[in-house]
């Protein structure tokens, strides 16, 4: 049985290699209705890749149990980003590919087991990513409801890489998920240097 650990020890103990370059949340800045926009669609975006892991894995209850509940909380977030947005006149924007995601998956494996278990990493980085940029937000935007808005999205988000992470310990073997998660948090720095910054959440 693999060892479960809390929250706090598993930021500690695989922190992200290469922070979020201070350019970022000034382009955020300089384009924040897209921005938003594209926090929105992000949000969406995360509960259908949950619901994804419901329809492709439904004999792994475990996980089936705590994806279907991220997907809800996604969804939910969703949903305050848009109420949000209605309020400033920010408009939807038409759906765009990430390029973020889109490299991260490039390097996912091809054999069923590898790929499992790669997405399940994957998807916990993408959130660890998340709550760094949000804790960003929530200290830098220049106006304080939006420092509000964001400080609540980083607790909301910040069980969610913990949470995969888990579930993919709860599947391999412990050893085999450490040591490719350590391999993934160097992939996804590389992939976040080769990430154009545009003003998008990614
Ligand atoms: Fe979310
Ligand atoms: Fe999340």
């Amino acid at each position: 049985m693999a060892t479960l650990i809390d929250i706090k020890t598993f930021l500690e103990q695989f922190p992200l290699v290469g922070k979020t370059s201070p350019l970022w949340i000034q382009k955020v800045i300089e384009n924040f209705p897209a921005f938003v926009a594209d926090h929105a669609a992000n949000e969406r975006k995360a509960s259908a890749m949950c619901m994804d892991f419901v329809v492709r894995y439904p004999d792994h209850p475990s996980l089936v149990t705590t994806a279907s509940r991220i997907a809800n909380e996604e969804l939910a977030h969703f949903r305050l980003v848009f109420e949000e947005m209605k309020k400033h006149g920010y408009p939807l924007l038409p759906d765009q590919r990430d390029v973020y995601i889109r490299l991260l998956l490039e390097k996912v494996r091809n054999d069923p087991k590898g790929r499992f278990m790669d997405r399940l990493l994957v998807c916990s980085l993408v959130e660890v990513r998340g709550i760094e940029r949000f804790e960003i937000l929530s200290t830098e935007h220049p106006e304080k409801s939006w420092r509000d808005f964001y400080t609540k999205f980083y607790h909301s988000e910040k069980g969610h890489g913990h949470a995969f992470f888990h579930e993919a310990l709860k599947i391999f073997p412990e050893q085999e998920v450490i040591d490719r998660y350590q391999q993934w948090i160097q992939i996804e720095s590389d992939v976040c240097q080769k990430t154009p910054i545009t003003g998008k959440f990614h």
